[in-house]
């Protein structure tokens, strides 16, 4: 991996290798990066992604260089590709960017500097959807055979997007559940009713409705959503024994899942965001490694 802007950039071999990397990390299994210079340019929003990327470069030894857009020249009008010319110029290794922008990598590529993509508008978000495939890794040891449902705003939603691709490539049955208003019909996916669908599934993979994304005021009430889409507690009693249930959070408690739900058992929404750090680790590493060669 020399960067990564989208999940098609990773081929299945190079999808479980960072897995089984990030594995080997949480076991205490890596080697310090004392020279690199890394920043964090978010011009969206972030709690996790952002702060996760901090921590991985932080135990990988990193120096991370502050920036923030409200305090940058961004705020003069500086364009996204002349941010990152500086700090390709002053010295920086690696670049982490959230922008609303979908593909927005594209008007970088002229750069010399690998960029990791922290999630491009609705478009894609590899670094999660990588730390969502090492939870069921380590669930299941494997992704052929799994049924696999994404539930809530697809349309809006660049986690669903690069998950049913990287999923659907490593063998396993995705299913979506969705409104008809944020059903994505340029993806290649069934649709299906979340209780036809509830008690035979392995994974039920929950979807922060996207409201900032969303042109008109809310469709549904929270219960309309809720009862209709929503991971209530007669639907998560419905769920196998050995059935997971993940959300790549902010969670709106009582929309997407029921507030009582958000840490029992079959939740691995916090772990999910544990092995965000350790993913997010192996992906440093590996885009750092190969831009050495
Ligand atoms: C997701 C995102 O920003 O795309 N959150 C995250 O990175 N953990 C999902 C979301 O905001 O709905």
């Amino acid at each position: 991996m020399k960067y990564l802007h989208s999940i098609t950039d990773l081929s299945n071999e190079a999808i479980i290798e960072t897995i089984q990397r990030a594995i080997k990390i949480k076991n205490g299994g890596y080697d310090q990066l004392p020279d690199v210079f890394v920043s964090n340019l978010f011009f969206e929003n972030s709690t996790r992604t952002k702060c996760s990327f901090e921590v991985a470069e932080r135990e990988l030894g990193m120096h991370v260089i502050p920036f923030e857009t409200s305090t940058s020249s961004v705020s003069k009008g500086e364009s996204l590709y002349d941010t990152c010319k500086t700090m390709e110029s002053i010295g920086c290794d690696v670049l982490v960017i959230r922008h609303p922008e979908r593909d927005y990598y594209k008007q970088l590529e002229g750069l010399n500097i690998p960029i990791i993509n922290g999630g491009d508008g609705s478009g894609q978000h590899p670094t999660q959807c990588l730390l969502d495939l090492m939870t069921i890794y380590e669930e299941y040891g494997k992704f052929e055979g799994l049924k696999v449902v994404i539930c809530g705003d697809i349309l809006n939603s660049r986690v669903a997007r690069s998950n049913f691709e990287a999923l659907t490539r490593l063998g396993a049955h995705v299913q979506f559940v969705a409104p008809e208003i944020w059903q994505d019909h340029t993806i290649d996916a069934e649709y299906v009713d979340i209780d036809d669908v509830i008690n035979d599934i392995d994974v039920c993979m929950l979807l922060r409705v996207q409201h900032e994304r969303h042109d008109s005021k809310s469709h549904f009430t929270k219960e309309t959503y809720h009862n209709g889409y929503g991971l209530t507690i007669e639907r998560y009693n419905q769920l196998k024994e050995t059935a997971i249930v993940l959300h790549p959070a902010p969670v709106n408690r009582g929309v997407e899942i029921d507030d009582s739900l958000v840490e029992a058992p079959k939740s691995r929404i916090f772990k999910q965001m544990s092995n965000g750090v350790y993913t997010r680790m192996s992906i440093l590493a590996q885009v750092i490694e190969n831009n050495r060669k």
